[in-house]
């Protein structure tokens, strides 16, 4: 009797330790998992391409690739030919270019995957910012820095304060909501 009251005390501590375990492991699975990623790196792309790379160490101007930016309501991706313009003759045998090559000759745009969007009630457009010649990365963070781009997210705050301080369009209903 005493002997097993003994085991299954074993066998209760037993099960509570694997349990604390467990619980232990899946929790810091969860912070690296959620946590630890979003501070510094932002979703992975279908190709791998680096910002620190294109426009931090080899300084390639923003609207080389971006042209859009100034004539319409978005900003725009470079499309696949765009890359060819240098890796064609840089790096053509990199994997990641290979993979880039294939959509060249297939015709397909790769399928990025978008970092920034607003709000639908929200009516942004680049131009006057580039108008009133507000860099790029005060709106978008350290772009030049990131291998993958994480979003800044845009609170009302942050577009009020700056308008605020420019003396721009602060009428939210007329200027900034649809
Ligand atoms: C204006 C020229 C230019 C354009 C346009 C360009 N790249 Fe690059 N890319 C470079 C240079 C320069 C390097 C550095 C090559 C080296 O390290 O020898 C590079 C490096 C890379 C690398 C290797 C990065 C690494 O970490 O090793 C990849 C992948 C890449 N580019 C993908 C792309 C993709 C995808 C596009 C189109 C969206 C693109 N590039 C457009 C000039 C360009
Ligand atoms: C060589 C080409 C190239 C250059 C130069 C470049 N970009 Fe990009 N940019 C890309 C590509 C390709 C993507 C899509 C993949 C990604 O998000 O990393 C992108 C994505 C972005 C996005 C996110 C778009 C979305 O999905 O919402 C922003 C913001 C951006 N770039 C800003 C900049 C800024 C600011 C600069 C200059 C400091 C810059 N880019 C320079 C090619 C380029
Ligand atoms: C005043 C803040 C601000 C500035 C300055 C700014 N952006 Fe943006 N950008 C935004 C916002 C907000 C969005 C999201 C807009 C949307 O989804 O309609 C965005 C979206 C983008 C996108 C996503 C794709 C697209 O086609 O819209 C790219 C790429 C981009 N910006 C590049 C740039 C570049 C390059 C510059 C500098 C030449 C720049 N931005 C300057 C606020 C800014
Ligand atoms: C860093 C400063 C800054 C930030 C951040 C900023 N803006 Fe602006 N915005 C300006 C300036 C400067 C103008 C131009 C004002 C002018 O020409 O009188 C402007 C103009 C505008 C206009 C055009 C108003 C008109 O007269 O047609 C709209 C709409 C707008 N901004 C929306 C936004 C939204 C939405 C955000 C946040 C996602 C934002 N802005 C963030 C500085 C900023």
């Amino acid at each position: 009797m005493a002997e097993g009251a003994k085991t299954t005390r074993k066998e209760a501590m037993w099960w509570t330790g694997w349990f604390c375990a467990t619980v232990l492991l899946l929790l810091t699975l969860l912070y690296f998992y959620y946590l630890f990623p979003s501070q510094d790196l932002g979703p992975v792309q279908p190709i791998y391409f680096s910002h620190r790379v294109h426009a931090g160490v080899k300084q390639i101007n923003c609207r080389f690739c971006h042209p859009y930016v100034e004539r319409s309501e978005h900003a725009g991706l470079p499309e696949v030919e765009k890359c060819f313009f240098c890796h064609k003759y840089i790096i053509p045998m990199h994997p990641q270019i290979l993979h880039e090559k294939a959509h060249l000759d297939k015709n397909l745009p790769v399928p990025w995957v978008r970092i920034y969007f607003v709000p639908d009630f929200v009516k942004f457009r680049h131009q006057p910012h580039m108008i009133a010649q507000i860099d790029c990365l005060r709106c978008h963070g350290a772009v030049p820095s990131m291998d993958r781009l994480v979003r800044v997210d845009f609170q009302m705050n942050f577009c009020i304060t700056c308008h605020q301080e420019k003396h721009a369009q602060l009428d939210c209903y007329l200027g900034c909501h649809h």
